[in-house]
């Protein structure tokens, strides 16, 4: 049976409620990505080039650490992943949710078909 899992990162909630909308319509399993550190309003200011996410996304190797696992990544044929845009990009931690599982299943990445990005 097809099985789909909708992954998102969200650090001010917009993506949360469109990835609610979408596991919905899809009828699929919803999994929050969580940073270990979670971004703070001080960490999410773009003007500053000292903040936390600016540091990080000027730092294309930079891994941010997850909290959370999704329970049985193997079962999944169809993945959503949703993400705020910054910096004309997803968050660095998205990198490290592909990579995750790049390692655990042997290709995430190309078993993902559809990505929603928010802006
Ligand atoms: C560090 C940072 C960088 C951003 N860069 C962009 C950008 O390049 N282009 C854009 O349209 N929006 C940018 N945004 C705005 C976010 O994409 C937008 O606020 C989004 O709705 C946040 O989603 P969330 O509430 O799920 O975190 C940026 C926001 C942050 C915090």
């Amino acid at each position: 049976m097809s099985k789909t899992l909708v992954a998102y990162f969200s650090a001010t909630g917009n993506t949360a409620k469109l990835a609610q909308t979408l596991a919905s319509v899809v009828d699929g399993d919803l999994h929050e990505i969580q940073p270990k550190q979670p971004y703070t309003a001080t960490d999410l200011n773009w003007h500053d080039s000292k903040s936390r996410s600016s540091v990080e996304m000027n730092d294309k190797t930079f891994r941010p650490e997850i909290a959370n696992k999704v329970n049985d990544m193997g079962k999944y044929n169809t993945i959503y992943i949703g993400f705020p845009i910054w910096w004309y990009v997803a968050p660095t931690v998205i990198n490290t949710f592909l990579e995750q599982y790049n390692a655990v299943v042997g290709g995430v990445p190309a078993r993902i078909l559809r990505m929603i990005n928010v802006k």
